[in-house]
């Protein structure tokens, strides 16, 4: 079940209410009618390289390999100003053997910092900063929910996310390569965070249910509404269920990149150190 509910009516109380899949209108949100193609065209100007050069910090570079069938490997880059993460997945032939083609999930990891720091040099965060703070007012309406611990304190995480299968060499190719995307990179999970909005994407596959249900519902997010994604974290403090999520490609449409864009809202503790990336 999904319940609708619009920012007006909006209280702490929607945490109490996790056993619905829960949508909320945004009337802020008109002022970003062009958010997705804003995500592609992100993609066209971002440059980790670039990043790396104006950071003041060290990158951190990690690389890893799924173990077992080295079908999933992937690089995680983060330094002072964006977390920017590339996963490959090489899609089997129909006789198990590796295709030695890949199709790739790559995030941008873009804080409030980013703009406020680097603005200058990375003109592209400007409108994802105004998008940022105009959503606060949501984020201000729903954290008085919870008691964070003593030693915590909240993140935003704008997540601009491609999903790519641009070695598909025929339409045929194609819808397979976007199958195994979407079902790869969109295993049912529940976020490592507080909790998310997801604010769309360019070609809607997500599903999403209370966790335990046993049946995904497919949100309406068009417009203006965005997507709760009750996290982890949400679901410990209120004793509630996690929002479960995934991806379904239903062989509808045959485009080589799609985007999608949510903000997370983090909790850090003051004594971590190495910072996951929360799914
Ligand atoms: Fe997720």
């Amino acid at each position: 079940m999904i319940e609708y509910s619009h920012f007006d009516n909006l209280t702490t109380g929607i945490f109490e209410n996790t056993d619905t899949v829960q949508v909320i209108d945004v009337p802020r949100l008109h002022l970003y009618p062009d958010r997705l193609n804003r995500v592609a065209d992100t993609w066209t100007k971002f440059s980790w390289d670039k990043c790396a050069s104006i950071g003041e910090d060290e990158p951190h570079i990690h690389e890893w390999v799924f173990p077992e069938n080295k079908l999933f490997t992937g690089v995680q880059y983060s330094n002072d100003v964006v977390g920017y993460d590339i996963d490959y997945y090489e899609p089997e032939t129909d006789d198990g053997d590796p295709s030695g083609k890949k199709v790739t999930r790559e995030k941008i990891y873009c804080y409030e910092w980013t703009h406020r720091r680097f603005g200058k040099h990375l003109p592209w965060a400007r409108y994802w900063y105004d998008l940022v703070n105009d959503l606060e007012c949501v984020v201000e309406k729903l954290l008085p929910a919870f008691d964070l611990p003593e030693n915590s304190y909240t993140q935003r995480q704008l997540n601009i996310i491609k999903y790519e299968c641009k070695e598909a060499s025929n339409n045929e190719e194609l819808k397979i390569h976007r199958r195994e995307s979407s079902d790869r990179f969109g295993v049912d999970h529940i976020d490592g965070t507080l909790f998310g909005l997801h604010l769309g994407e360019s070609h809607p596959e997500i599903h999403a249910k209370p966790d335990g249900a046993d049946e995904y519902v497919k949100p309406d997010l068009t417009g203006n509404k965005v997507l709760l994604l009750v996290g982890e974290h949400a679901a410990d403090l209120m004793n509630g269920r996690g929002t479960d999520h995934r991806l379904f490609y239903n062989g509808d449409y045959l485009a080589k990149s799609r985007y999608s864009l949510i903000l997370d809202i983090t909790l850090r503790f003051n004594d971590e150190e190495d910072l996951e990336h929360p799914m």
